[in-house]
């Protein structure tokens, strides 16, 4: 990692050694003391939006080296704007966005915005941005796509090491149903789920025999160790995202159910009471809490991540009956039907279908305007959480067993051995794009591979 320029770093520990409160507008939350634990939770920055004309929005995403904090501890590390995680993008179903990408790394770098609807044109995975470059994403947000997405980089062999220092940002789409008064009546939050470890005040590097995915000693909310979060309703609405390389969550909150209403492809027909909630790395997933009185852990296993703080009197509101409406997809009429094993030639070797990560090879050939059953196949002792990109997707079973829920998804993790049959409709836009493994070391040693869509003639 490149020192940071010499003007950049006066103006930082200036502010840092000044003591100035900035506000995790830039820096994210700044504490003198090593050992935060108790901060209140962080607010994600919000990007900031234009909005020249009705339905049209523009906005700026810059990579680049910055000092924020990790737990409390001022580290030098990649960031979107500065700041750690990169700042929240807010979008609505319906608008156009202009959103402009400037890569200040001095090394490749490429935005990806991972689960949401647009073309693989745009989307553009293959994409090797150089320092200095600067990308255009003019994208509309599609109609029904409400949820809670992410960025992250996707340069071929370095997203491990780049989303692992700190790349990585949340998105969140609204649409008409989050005006249902149930969810209004909620307060919402944000949690980017990440891990990350330090070498001194630098993020600690990749060594060569973490190539099976790096696990940071640190999991952080939002950037902080263990911070509470004061609630002031008592029904809560969590939006949660694993921005993690490798490392996957399972999730509870002491003492609460967890109502799911939405998965990573948006919400869901009704609430699902879950006791916990597993999420591979890539994974969103949103809930409800009705909240009890008192301070509550929000857990990992056993390892606690955050605490609830709920005073009495807090007014439970109830959960909306119905969601979305999940469209029922004509299985009847899927003519093309694939596999996809996922496997390793040797230690360090990732791979699907037997082979390794080549861009230049197109693995399936598909029709536009088709729906197709792809059967993932989990050859492998690990886990491997399965992604596509610009087509969402609808699990129709694990291992024989059907999904107890309708959802749509962008990725779907694969236990050992496991069988997953998705159906994807390969609708709304055409182009090249790429599926692989989300643990994002597996990706980068070659377990991907590229899907083209083609229109007839
Ligand atoms: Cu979030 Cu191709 O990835
Ligand atoms: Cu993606
Ligand atoms: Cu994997």
């Amino acid at each position: 990692m490149k020192i940071l320029s010499r003007r950049r770093f006066v103006g930082m520990s200036s502010i840092a050694l000044g003591g100035a409160f900035v506000g995790s507008r830039v820096f994210g939350p700044f504490n003198l003391l090593a050992n935060t634990t108790g901060q209140a939770l962080p607010r994600l920055p919000e990007l900031a939006l234009e909005r020249p004309e009705t339905n049209l929005v523009k906005a700026r995403l810059t990579a680049t080296e910055a000092v924020a904090s990790v737990g409390g501890v001022m580290t030098k590390m990649l960031t979107y704007n500065g700041s750690f995680p990169g700042p929240l993008l807010r979008l609505r179903e319906g608008e156009r966005i202009q959103l402009q990408f400037t890569n200040g790394l001095n090394q490749h770098t490429s935005l990806h915005l991972h689960g949401l609807r647009v073309p693989p044109a745009v989307d553009d995975p293959f994409r090797h941005g150089h320092p200095g470059d600067v990308a255009e994403y003019n994208f509309e947000v599609k109609a029904g796509s409400a949820g809670t997405y992410w960025y992250h980089p996707h340069v071929h062999g370095q997203v491990s090491q780049q989303l692992f220092s700190g790349l990585a940002g949340a998105i969140v789409i609204e649409g008409p149903l989050d005006n249902l008064p149930e969810l209004r009546a909620a307060e919402e939050h944000v949690l980017v789920l990440k891990d990350m470890s330090l070498t001194g005040v630098e993020v600690a590097p990749h060594l060569p025999w973490e190539i099976g995915g790096k696990q940071g000693n640190l999991t952080l909310v939002n950037g902080a160790l263990g911070p509470v979060l004061r609630a002031g309703k008592g029904t809560l609405r969590l939006r949660l995202l694993n921005a993690s390389t490798a490392r996957f969550f399972r999730l509870s909150l002491e003492g609460h159910t967890m109502h799911l209403i939405a998965s990573d492809g948006g919400f869901i027909e009704r609430p699902q009471p879950l006791s916990e909630i597993r999420l591979a790395p890539g994974e969103r997933a949103e809930v409800l809490v009705q909240l009890e009185t008192g301070s509550f852990k929000l857990l990992d296993g056993l390892n606690p991540l955050l605490t609830v703080e709920a005073p009495a009197r807090l007014l439970k509101t109830p959960l909306p009956s119905e969601l979305a409406k999940i469209e029922r997809l004509d299985l009847a009429s899927v003519r093309v039907r694939r596999q996809v094993v996922f496997d390793t030639a040797g230690l360090g070797k990732f791979q699907l279908n037997n082979r390794a990560f080549d861009m230049s090879r197109v693995d399936f050939e598909a029709r536009f305007g088709d729906l197709e059953i792809w059967e993932l196949h989990n050859e492998h002792s690990i886990e491997h959480p399965f992604h596509l990109h610009s087509y969402p997707f609808q699990v129709l079973s694990r291992d024989g067993k059907a999904e107890p829920f309708m959802a749509w998804h962008d990725t779907v993790n694969l236990l050992p051995g496991q069988r997953v049959q998705i159906a994807i409709p390969l609708r709304d836009y055409a182009g090249r794009t790429v599926f692989h493994c989300h643990i994002a070391e597996h990706e980068d040693a070659g377990m991907m591979a590229v899907l083209e869509v083609k229109r007839d003639g």
